[in-house]
């Protein structure tokens, strides 16, 4: 077994903590359980590269019940939990690549290391292995079969590839399946956000300006849960239909620079890049705190900051203080990598069981029809959608309706009228 993990004395904690979260997901759970018995994935060899995380952990048992051979890397340097990365080495046979605080050249000999194993599915979050594939290791192209990607940021990649003709192969986008995006984006990044912050701040959200720019599923659940704490909350956009439905959702809504000198606490989730630069650091209030929860870490500028910067210094993990030119002191979380990751455990398990769901059928999926499908970015289809949506209901005890024989013929009809 090969393996580059912090420490593997931290597994006993791993272990608990990755039981833990697997009590919060019993659809991957009820997957587990009949991949087990069928062994869909049986000689199938997938390198992924995810947060390493005790649901992700929960993930790579799924497949590994389903008879794959597996090796995961991190996909961000700072979202790595190192006793989950130990325990999955020592006590689950996995091997894994990651190490919390990496630097980038360790980042990418990590993801490389996946790729090493020769991969017929690469499972990405962010699309780093589709891109080192595509880019620098293109003779193991010919072994996949296809992939899947679980975050929008991927997608958005991916997409380009295959607008461009440069994408190899069938790609699942597990982000644009109802039950992630609804769930995961909104109310796992709505929490998990507003979790990293406090954690790393101890922030009071209660009678504070929060601005958060992004008003896309992630936007909204920061939004939503920020005004549910009692926060008085900004929205910044660029699209004039999320704008609107921010203002509508009773938001206010205007551009970065007028947003700038109000907000105490600035949350970014567009996915692109120089959300906030100069000019928004240097009106920025006295004791202003900035974080990104996107995917990558470019929506704050960092060159523009450290410019305007004459003195910083770590005041609390996670919490470098900056003292500008302009003589104000404004605070800048976790490097502007993802928040909830860095400064807290991501995305509580409830919501991770429906998007791991997806990526475990997402796998299956792939394995059983990819000689039908193009060099393209498909979604999963609606029916397996469902499916989770209602084994999740189910677990959660609670009961719908059904329509009836008339509903049906009623639906099915376009005669009826008034
Ligand atoms: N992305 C956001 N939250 C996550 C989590 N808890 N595990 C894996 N990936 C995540």
């Amino acid at each position: 077994m090969t393996y580059d993990v912090k420490d593997l004395a931290l597994a006993p904690q791993g272990k608990l903590r990755i039981e833990w979260a697997g009590r919060f997901m019993p659809v991957l759970d009820l997957i587990t359980a009949r991949f087990k018995k069928e062994k869909p994935l049986k000689g199938k060899r997938i390198a992924a590269c995810l947060h390493v995380t005790t649901e992700t952990a929960n993930l790579m048992l799924t497949l590994k019940a389903g008879g794959a051979k597996i090796r995961l890397c991190a996909s961000n340097p700072l979202s790595t939990q190192d006793d989950v990365a130990a325990s999955l080495v020592r006590d689950h046979g996995i091997e894994v690549f990651a190490i919390r605080g990496v630097n980038n050249k360790d980042y990418y000999k990590h993801v490389n290391a996946a790729l090493d194993i020769k991969p017929h599915i690469t499972m990405d979050d962010g699309a780093d292995l589709v891109s080192t594939l595509h880019s620098k290791r293109r003779k193991l192209l010919s072994n996949i079969v296809g992939g899947t990607e679980e975050t929008t940021t991927g997608v958005i990649r991916l997409r380009a590839m295959a607008n461009d003709g440069a994408l190899e192969y069938p790609v699942i986008s597990v982000n644009d399946s109802q039950t992630k995006y609804l769930f995961d984006n909104r109310y796992g990044t709505g929490q998990s956000t507003l979790d990293g912050v406090i954690r790393a701040t101890n922030f009071l959200i209660a009678g504070s300006t929060v601005v958060v720019a992004g008003y896309g599923w992630c936007g909204k659940g920061v939004a939503m849960r920020a005004k549910g704490m009692g926060a008085k909350v900004i929205v910044t956009e660029i699209d004039p239909i999320k704008a609107l439905e921010a203002e509508m959702d009773g938001f206010s809504v205007m551009p970065m620079f007028k947003a700038a000198p109000l907000g105490d606490l600035f949350v970014t989730l567009t996915g692109d890049i120089d959300v906030i630069w100069g000019k928004i650091f240097e009106n920025m209030k006295d004791g202003a705190i900035f974080c990104n929860s996107g995917h990558f870490d470019v929506e704050i500028n960092k060159d523009e900051l450290a410019k305007l910067t004459i003195k910083k210094r770590e005041v609390r993990t996670e919490v470098v203080e900056h003292t500008l030119k302009n003589g104000r002191k404004v605070f800048f979380l976790a490097e502007g990598r993802l928040i909830n990751l860095s400064a807290a455990e991501g995305h509580p398990a409830v919501v991770m069981d429906m998007s791991f769901a997806n990526q475990s059928l997402g796998a299956e999926y792939i394995f059983a029809n990819a000689s039908k499908m193009e060099r393209k970015v498909y979604n999963l289809p609606e029916k397996l959608d469902r499916q989770i949506a209602a084994i999740k209901l189910k677990s959660m005890g609670v009961k719908i309706d059904k329509l009836t024989p008339r509903q049906k013929e009623y639906l099915a009809s376009w005669q009826e009228g008034t």
